[in-house]
């Protein structure tokens, strides 16, 4: 994952927790993705008039919609329940220093945004490779080596937009930052049997 240069890896401990209740982690799988595709769809709200971006938000929103089918399908066979939404504060907490983080230009808004999506992209590809590699449930592990690969191309289309519209923002600068920073939050986690838990 050292392309993705988080600074802190999962501790693969985190797979024996999610082992304990594969029902709690399907049921928040699921709402993380819905969470993405509603993050895409936002984008192409406040963006209507960047076509690339709506192009490229509207391909990735179906994607997240077509791994949240998937999520539910597998709920569905194993007999589970879809539980209801709960909040997850990794993202919570990541929300808030993005809105720290924009001066209130248009600009800054939409970079910061854009490396908000990146950065749980790549925590939730880095947490899905802990997963496959570590989940003994051969099925869920192969399931979570393909989302993997889907999530970390979800990342370069983030981080390559930011790029693209950056016009006064250094964004290497503030992606540095991000991951700084994201380091400090997710040291606090790895213990529930959550995608960013
Ligand atoms: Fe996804
Ligand atoms: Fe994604």
């Amino acid at each position: 994952m050292s392309i993705l240069r988080l600074k802190l890896p999962t501790d693969p401990r985190w797979v024996n927790v999610v082992e304990t209740n594969i029902g709690e982690i399907l049921s928040d799988h699921a709402w993380c993705e819905q969470k993405a595709a509603t993050n895409a769809i936002n984008l192409i709200i406040n963006n209507s008039e960047k076509e690339d971006l709506v192009t490229a938000m509207l391909e990735i929103s179906r994607e997240e919609l077509e791994h949240f089918q998937m999520v539910h399908d597998i709920i569905k066979e194993r007999g589970l329940t879809f539980e209801r939404e709960r909040k997850d504060d990794y993202v919570n907490e990541l929300a808030k220093y993005m809105k720290q983080s924009s001066d209130g230009s248009r600009e800054s808004g939409l970079i910061e945004r854009l490396l908000f999506a990146a950065m749980i992209e790549a925590r939730s590809c880095e947490r899905f490779k802990v997963l496959s590699e570590n989940i003994k449930d051969e099925k869920l592990a192969k399931f979570y080596r393909d989302l993997m690969e889907s999530e970390a191309s979800h990342y370069t289309t983030f981080i390559n937009f930011a790029r693209k519209y950056a016009e006064t923002i250094d964004v290497e600068k503030r992606w540095a930052a991000w991951l700084e920073h994201e380091a400090t939050i997710i040291a606090r986690y790895g213990n529930k049997e959550t995608v960013h838990g």
